[in-house]
């Protein structure tokens, strides 16, 4: 893989990913009023190429960040990109504030729920990884019900079962109920 971290062209393909990124958020607006008003073939053709300037921002994020690490060390990086909550709040206490001071009362309001919104992710990434780092994602200390998201096979145990009796997907299926 390349390595081109500090060049110009790093910058470019940045700037690129964040472009496709906004771009693709409307489309998937315009997908939605599209299937609101009854136009499905316009609304599929919206929401497939926001898919594949996802795909294009993707491939650029690949190449600026020299791949993808695994899910483990994935999780926890999310889960430290909101560790810093409280450097987060302040962040949308200001943008709730400058929001006021534009006489935007409804807006600093979408701040504030946010705010708790992303919280509440901190909280499940922070979870998860802690849960993969200390191998208890699928071995717990005490009993769960464990539950296949294939097929809604559970079962109550203390580790997820290995394999679904009654679809046969792999351990990766289950979660706690
Ligand atoms: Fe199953």
């Amino acid at each position: 893989m390349l390595d081109i971290r500090g060049t110009k062209t790093e910058e470019n393909i940045d700037k690129d990913i964040c472009e496709k990124a906004k771009l693709s958020i409307r489309l998937r607006i315009y997908g939605r009023q599209a299937e609101k008003e009854g136009y499905r073939y316009i609304a599929d053709i919206f929401n497939e190429n926001a898919d594949r300037l996802e795909e294009l921002a993707m491939a650029g994020y690949r190449i600026i960040n020299g791949g993808v690490n695994e899910t483990r060390e994935n999780l926890n990086t999310v889960a430290q990109i909101f560790a810093d909550m409280e450097g987060r709040n302040d962040m949308y206490k200001g943008y709730s504030d400058d929001a006021v001071n534009d006489g935007l009362d409804e807006i600093a309001d979408v701040f504030e729920n946010v705010m708790n919104i992303e919280t509440g992710m901190a909280e499940k990434f922070s979870e998860l990884s802690e849960s993969m780092i200390n191998d208890r994602f699928y071995r717990r200390d005490g009993e769960e019900k464990w539950e296949c998201m294939v097929c809604g096979y559970n079962k109550t145990d203390r580790n997820a079962p290995n394999i679904c009796p009654v679809c046969g997907g792999g351990r990766g299926n289950f979660r706690v109920r």
